[in-house]
């Protein structure tokens, strides 16, 4: 063997198309916000109101969109200035913003744990439920200042375990501590801390889910709802990513496809999943992996074609691989009954238990393996229909149906994914 130890001379061989991949993770905060304006007012007209100079107080905000549509990006991002803002205008003020992921904590205790911490800091505290959320309520009563919890993600919490609980806590803590408007200008004013909540879902039925008592407080809060983007948006998102220098210069350009055309083709390829911004910067960030991985110095049109395969195929799989029996039970039926309809005919829950033999109406409402399978397909569905529900006297209910020619594309792909799955 020769040269072994010779590691320099392999610098520079492997073709490199990224530059910087820090750009493409998630939680990027990218240098400009693309078309958002609206919902950026709007968000900044509510924050505002912490920073009034007499009567400071967090105004409470459930935030919805689908996935993808920049939530996350522009709250965090705004309450970021917020607290900058909060800092050069009025120094001795306190406000004190606790963020929390559902998909990080995922149970209530764990939600009161963390602001507990955001509040005392990371020390050593009482490990009862109820006595944490003592220690909260005395924290924010003896305080002055403003505190907002901001909840992410409120669809990841178990929707029978621990949604409600978590809402009507972090809801009612403002009602708890028992805040009255004050002026703050008042010297030697102790006035407790008011509180205020932001929750962010891509769900906006979620609220149906919540007991009445927490609904009574929730929806005390102002509503913003995030459009999907376009392809122009996303054509846009991406041109900036790639202006802040995610990959090398040119690699659209020698012989690709054009920084122009590539951007056009993710774009349109995102309609699929509803033009989410996520999905197209994932699609940027494979079609760039693949062309590296085949030493090809440029992007072209069949790399960004296969990455979508690859992304939509990976998608597929770990859906199915989530399902439990009686859900890949359903998709074999779906696809007996799509065979047997005429394509205008839309299916319903009602002829898929037929099929299965289950015959309790019950069971036709609100089952949780029909949900998880209708999520399956509202997916897969730009337009986000889903089959007709049922009501437990057979009428039809809210939701639209599909018609069974999509329905049998899409269930194709799935058993066949599904068949590569066994083998
Ligand atoms: N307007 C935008 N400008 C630039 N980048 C964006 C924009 N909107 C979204 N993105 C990027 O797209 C990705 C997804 O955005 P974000 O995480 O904010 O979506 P979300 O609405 O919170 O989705 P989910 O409901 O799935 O949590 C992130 O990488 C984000 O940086
Ligand atoms: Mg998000």
């Amino acid at each position: 063997m020769d040269d072994v130890d010779d590691i320099k001379k392999y610098v520079g061989k492997k073709t490199k198309l990224i530059k910087n991949k820090k750009l493409f993770l998630d939680d990027y905060s990218p240098k400009t916000i693309i078309n958002r304006s609206r919902e950026r007012d709007k968000l900044g007209e509510c924050l505002a109101d912490v920073l009034d100079k007499q009567y400071p107080c967090p105004t409470s905000m459930a935030i919805y969109g689908s996935s993808g549509t920049g939530k996350s990006l522009l709250v965090s991002f705004l309450l970021d200035v917020l607290q900058q803002n909060a800092k050069e205008m009025y120094p001795d003020r306190k406000l004190k913003i606790i963020r929390i992921k559902a998909s990080e904590v995922q149970t209530r205790y764990r939600v009161i744990n963390r602001i507990y911490k955001g509040l005392y800091g990371d020390v050593k505290g009482p490990h009862d439920y109820s006595e944490i959320h003592d220690a909260i309520i005395k924290y924010l009563q003896t305080h002055s200042g403003q505190l907002y919890v901001f909840l992410d993600e409120i669809h990841e919490f178990d929707e029978k375990k621990e949604l409600n609980h978590v809402i009507y806590t972090v809801s009612r803590l403002s009602e708890d501590v028992g805040y009255t408007p004050k002026p703050t200008n008042l010297s030697n004013n102790k006035t407790c801390m008011s509180v205020g909540f932001i929750t962010i879902s891509n769900n906006a039925m979620i609220e149906s889910k919540l007991k009445d008592n927490t609904k009574s407080t929730y929806q005390k809060a102002e509503r913003i709802f995030f459009n999907k983007y376009n392809s122009k948006d996303i054509f846009e998102i991406l041109q900036e990513r790639i202006n802040e220098g995610v990959l090398m210069p040119d690699v659209f350009e020698k012989d690709g496809v054009g920084l122009e055309g590539g951007l056009k083709l993710i774009a349109s390829l995102s309609a699929e999943n509803e033009f989410d911004a996520r999905f197209a910067l994932h699609l940027l960030h494979q079609s760039a992996k693949l062309s590296e991985k085949k030493g090809k110095s440029c992007i072209g049109e069949d790399e960004i074609k296969e990455a979508n395969t690859y992304l939509k195929e990976n998608m597929l799989k770990s859906i199915l691989e989530e399902c439990n029996e009686i859900q890949l039970e359903i998709l074999d039926v779906v696809y007996k009954i799509s065979k047997k309809k005429n394509p205008e005919e839309h299916i319903t829950s009602k002829n898929i238990f037929d099929e299965m033999n289950i015959d309790h109406p019950e069971f036709y409402v609100n089952h949780p393996a029909l949900g998880r399978i209708s999520k399956i397909f509202s997916r897969f569905f730009f337009k986000n229909d889903i089959f007709y529900s049922y009501n437990i006297s057979g009428r039809r209910g809210q939701s639209r149906g599909i018609g069974t020619d999509e329905t049998i594309k899409v269930v194709e792909e799935f058993l066949s994914e599904r068949d590569k799955m066994l083998r």
